[in-house]
């Protein structure tokens, strides 16, 4: 790929959400941990309205048992509309939710498999063409977001993209690494290598994976033929290692915030952060921060 003619859009975008959530038990137990709300949006939300700053088009949910809240969560709520209106309220409040007719696709993962996996199961609708990946449980706070980053720097070098942050050494172990090769500008560097949930001492770097990804569709075949990797899982990142040398692989820096909301703490500080940054609330909270704090010293 040389020319910016020769890119097809990324207009496909997948979220893998058939995980179980058990971190989050018992919260999960009946809701989907995607549907658990930072302030007043649910986390799914917040991937949702990312893509489609992005430009992103069809969202493709990869879903298990017990998922459908999320999918109904984009849906019209015909009585709660209905009674609304009759009230005379806003509805404004229900936009985001508002997805074009057919654009919203779920593919069923029927056995936890990995993450590979769950992104395999989703071949026949993405089919011939470049399309994004969205991991939830990571919350990418940015201005543009983090896909429209991505797309903007797919725009300029094709190929395979992931997007990639700095963390402690010590984190490493539980992220997808990379091996930086060279670079391209501030943001953008060259991927000579990926592996996943490296040993401390083994890492090539601590450049971790975030959950943001533009791949090429020729990674479905890829995951086809692939063999268990880390935790006994199909895993995403051995297939795109697979990739690396046989078409361009770059990782870009996301210049904004990420919240690591697969954790109690990183949940907490997503709904503290953002409500400290919303002007109904700041106020409020900041005030209540503070008197916390002095009761607890
Ligand atoms: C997944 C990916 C990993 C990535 C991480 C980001 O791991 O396999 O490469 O760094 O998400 O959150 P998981 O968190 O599903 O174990």
């Amino acid at each position: 790929m040389t020319s910016n003619e020769a890119r097809k859009p990324i207009r496909k975008a997948v979220f893998p959400v058939a995980g179980l959530g058990t971190r989050f038990l018992p919260a999960t137990k009946a809701i989907p941990k995607e549907m658990l709300p930072i302030i007043d949006r649910p986390l799914i939300q917040y991937a949702v309205d990312e893509a489609r700053e992005a430009g992103i088009e069809q969202l493709i949910f990869v879903t298990g048992r017990g998922k459908t809240a999320i999918v109904e969560h984009f849906d019209t709520a015909y009585e709660l509309e209905r009674t609304m209106a009759d009230r005379g309220k806003n509805l404004d409040v229900l936009d985001a939710t508002r997805l074009l007719p057919g654009n919203l696709v779920t593919v069923r993962q029927q056995v936890p498999m990995g993450l590979g996996h769950a992104i395999w199961c989703a071949r026949a609708v993405v089919g011939n063409e470049p399309f994004a990946i969205f991991l939830p449980d990571e919350m990418m706070v940015g201005s543009p977001g983090c896909m429209k980053q991505m797309v903007d720097a797919y725009n300029e070098v094709g190929g395979n993209l992931i997007s990639v942050l700095e963390v402690p050494q010590e984190e490493v172990s539980s992220y997808g690494v990379i091996a930086p090769g060279q670079r391209v500008s501030d943001a953008l560097t060259e991927v000579t290598g990926l592996v996943e949930k490296p040993r401390r001492e083994d890492a090539p770097s601590n450049l971790i994976i975030s959950g943001r990804y533009i791949l090429q569709p020729e990674v479905m075949r890829t995951l086809e033929s692939q063999e268990k990797g880390a935790g006994g899982e199909i895993q995403l990142t051995d297939a795109m290692a697979r990739m690396i040398g046989q078409q361009p692989f770059h990782a870009v820096k996301f210049d904004g915030r990420r919240f690591d909301c697969g954790s109690k703490t990183g949940f907490v500080e997503a709904t503290l952060s953002l409500a400290l940054e919303r002007p109904d609330m700041a106020e409020e909270v900041r005030a209540i921060m503070t008197r916390l704090l002095a009761e607890g010293a």
